[in-house]
């Protein structure tokens, strides 16, 4: 996939069923414990989950990233987010955030949550400039290495 140079503006859209194959190229580049095929297709039929694509504006076919968050009561879970490494570090994974976090206020959610790594530098870093703060840790969360999880939430949302 082409690389883009600085930033970039994207289009937030609701995952589909034919987005999977690039969804899956990306996760296994991004995770060592990556979600399968079944997971997604779980995921987008799940009432509760809004699964989103990144694409940028201007370039249809490209999807570089994603984002999925589940609704619990008035809660915003955030599951998954992921950028495709050649499109890393141009904004990608802020815009998705903060269009997600607009829908998730749309649908009546008044504050969110994840997990993440506790050596993951660079998701931290999006997600504390953008309001989120550590609350705990749950301790061996990770597999593959093991690993701790912060847990982040952001209240008010
Ligand atoms: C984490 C991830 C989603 C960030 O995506 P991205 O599109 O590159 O992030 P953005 O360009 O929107 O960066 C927003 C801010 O996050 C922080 N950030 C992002 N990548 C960073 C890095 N490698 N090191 C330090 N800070 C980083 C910076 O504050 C950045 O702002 P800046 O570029 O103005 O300095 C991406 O690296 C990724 O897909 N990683 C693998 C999967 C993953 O870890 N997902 C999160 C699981 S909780």
């Amino acid at each position: 996939m082409k690389r883009a140079v600085g930033r970039v503006a994207i289009s937030l859209e609701p995952m589909q069923l034919d987005d999977l194959e690039t969804v899956l190229l990306i996760e296994q580049q991004s995770f060592s414990t990556p979600w399968s095929s079944s997971m997604f297709r779980s995921e987008v039929r799940n009432p509760t989950s809004h699964l989103f694509v990144a694409r940028p504006q201007g370039e249809p076919g490209d999807i570089v990233g994603y984002l999925g968050y589940r609704v619990v009561i008035d809660e915003m879970h955030i599951v998954i987010v992921a950028v495709d490494p050649a499109w890393r570090r141009q904004g990608v994974a802020q815009q998705m955030l903060c269009q997600a976090m607009a829908h998730a206020r749309d649908a009546a959610c008044t504050k969110a949550t994840l997990e993440v790594r506790a050596s993951n530098n660079a998701a931290q870093q999006l997600y504390y400039r953008h309001g989120f703060a550590p609350v705990g840790v749950r301790p061996r969360y990770y597999m593959r290495p093991p690993e701790d999880a912060l847990i982040l939430w952001r209240d008010p949302l």
